[in-house]
C-alpha cells in the first residue's frame, strides 16, 4: 500500500480532532446541555473522565455520541490524541491491521511497517465508534490487548506496551447482540466498565430550542445568510416534533430552513417536518382541550400509547414512564423544584428523591 493510498483509507475511517477547524468557528464546537437530563449527563462524564477505564456511550443515532466521546478526552487530562476509528467502516480484511498495525511483508500489499490505531492513540483516546460491528476475530484480539495494554503487530512477535484510554459507542443494544451470538460477552464486560447512555432528543425537550438557536447561528455563519428569526409556531412544532434522528436531524432541518427562508423569517413550511404540520395542529387542538381543563383527552392519549407499548414492553416500563413524567415536569418548570412538585402534585421532598434517583440532581 502506498503511503497515498494509507492516508487516503485512513481518512475514510478517522475523525481527526480538527478535521474541519479551518471552518468550524468556535460556536460550532460549543455543546448545548440545557436540559436536566443533559446536565445530569454532563456531569456524569465530567465525574469519570479523569479514570483509565473503558467507557461504552450508548444511544440512539444521531444523539451525540460522538460529541460525548470527544468532551469525555477533552476533560480527561490525556495529552495524547483523540482517535476515532469506525468499526462498521473497516474492511473486515484489514480491520486487524489497521487496529493493530503490521509489518512489512506479512501480507500481501504491506509493503512497509505501520502502527495501527491503537500505538497512534497512545497517551490519548481510542474512540471506537459502532463497536457492534465488528468482527467476532478482532474481538477475540480486542478483548486480549484491553486485558494486556499490550498489542502486537501483525508479522512482529515483540508486544508493544500501550497506554490507552478506550471508549466505545454503539447504537444498537449489545447485550442483545450477545444474546444473538454477534459479540462476545467476556468484551462486552470488558467495555462496559463505565457506561454513559445519550438520551434521545424527545427525552430531553429542553435542549430543542436551545439547540434550534445555536444551529442557526452556525449555519447562518457557515452560509453568510441573514440572521433568521423562528415563528412561534415554528417553535411550537419543533417542540412537539418525535425527532427520530434527534439532533442531527435538528440541524440538518435549521439548516434546509435557513436556505429557504423568506425576508429573515423561518415559518413551519420551512421545516418541512414529516408528518408535523398536521403536529402542530394536533398539538394546538390538545393545547386548547387542555385549556378547556377537559383533562381526558392528554390521558386517553397516554392510555392509547400505553396500549402500543404493552405489545412489545421495554424492560424496566414502569421505571422509564416515571423517569419520564418527573424529568418532563423539571424540565416544564425550568428546573424550579417547588414548581415542578406543584406539577406532579407532591411534595417538594418527594420531589427531590426522585430527582436523585433518576440523577437529575447530584446527591448529597
Ligand atoms: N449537545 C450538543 N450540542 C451541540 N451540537 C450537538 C450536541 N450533540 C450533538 N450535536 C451535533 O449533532 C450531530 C450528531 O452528533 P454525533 O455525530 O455526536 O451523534 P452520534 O450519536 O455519534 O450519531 P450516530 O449514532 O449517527 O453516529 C453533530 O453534528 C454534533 O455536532
Ligand atoms: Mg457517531
Amino acid at each position: 500500500m502506498s503511503t497515498t493510498a494509507a492516508t487516503r483509507s485512513r481518512d475514510q475511517l478517522l475523525t481527526h480532532p480538527g478535521t474541519h477547524s479551518n471552518v468550524l468557528t468556535g460556536r460550532a464546537k460549543a455543546f448545548i446541555f440545557s436540559d436536566p437530563l443533559s446536565r445530569a449527563l454532563l456531569q456524569e462524564i465530567e465525574q469519570v473522565a479523569r479514570a483509565d477505564a473503558p467507557v461504552l456511550i450508548t444511544g440512539e443515532t444521531g444523539t451525540g455520541k460522538e460529541l460525548v466521546a470527544r468532551h469525555l478526552h477533552d476533560q480527561s487530562g490525556r495529552k495524547g490524541e483523540f482517535v476515532a476509528v469506525n468499526c462498521g467502516a473497516l474492511p473486515h480484511s484489514l480491520a486487524e491491521a489497521e487496529l493493530f498495525g503490521h509489518q512489512a511483508g506479512s501480507f500481501t500489499g504491506a509493503t512497509e511497517t505501520r502502527a495501527g490505531w491503537f500505538e497512534s492513540a497512545t497517551g490519548g483516546t481510542l474512540f471506537l465508534d459502532e463497536v457492534g460491528d465488528l468482527p467476532l476475530s478482532i474481538q477475540v484480539k480486542l478483548l486480549r490487548v484491553l486485558q494486556e495494554r499490550e498489542v502486537v503487530r501483525i508479522g512482529s512477535r515483540r508486544p508493544i506496551l500501550i497506554d490507552v484510554r478506550v471508549v466505545a459507542a454503539t447504537n444498537i443494544d449489545l447485550s442483545e447482540a450477545v444474546i444473538a451470538g454477534r459479540f462476545r460477552q467476556d468484551l462486552y464486560y470488558r467495555l462496559n466498565v463505565i457506561r454513559l447512555t445519550v438520551p434521545p432528543l424527545s427525552a430531553r425537550p429542553g435542549d430543542i430550542l436551545p439547540l434550534a438557536e445555536h444551529f442557526l447561528g452556525v449555519y447562518q455563519e457557515r452560509l453568510q445568510t441573514e440572521a433568521a428569526v423562528l415563528t412561534p409556531e415554528a417553535r411550537r412544532l419543533l417542540q412537539n416534533y418525535r425527532w427520530p434522528g434527534n439532533i442531527r436531524e435538528l440541524e440538518n432541518v435549521i439548516h434546509r430552513a435557513l436556505l429557504t427562508a423568506q425576508e429573515g423569517v423561518i415559518r413551519p413550511e420551512n421545516l418541512r417536518l414529516e408528518g408535523a404540520l398536521e403536529a402542530v395542529q394536533v398539538a394546538a387542538d390538545s393545547d386548547a382541550r387542555a385549556a378547556s381543563s377537559t383533562l381526558g383527552a392528554p390521558l386517553d392519549t397516554i392510555a392509547a400509547q400505553l396500549d402500543r407499548l404493552f405489545s412489545d414492553p421495554p424492560s424496566d416500563l414502569l421505571g422509564r414512564i416515571e423517569e419520564l413524567v418527573v424529568s418532563r415536569a423539571y424540565a416544564h418548570a425550568g428546573s424550579n423544584q417547588m414548581q415542578a412538585a406543584r406539577l406532579l402534585g407532591i411534595s417538594r421532598n418527594a420531589l427531590r428523591t426522585l430527582l436523585r434517583r433518576f440523577n437529575l440532581i447530584t446527591p448529597v
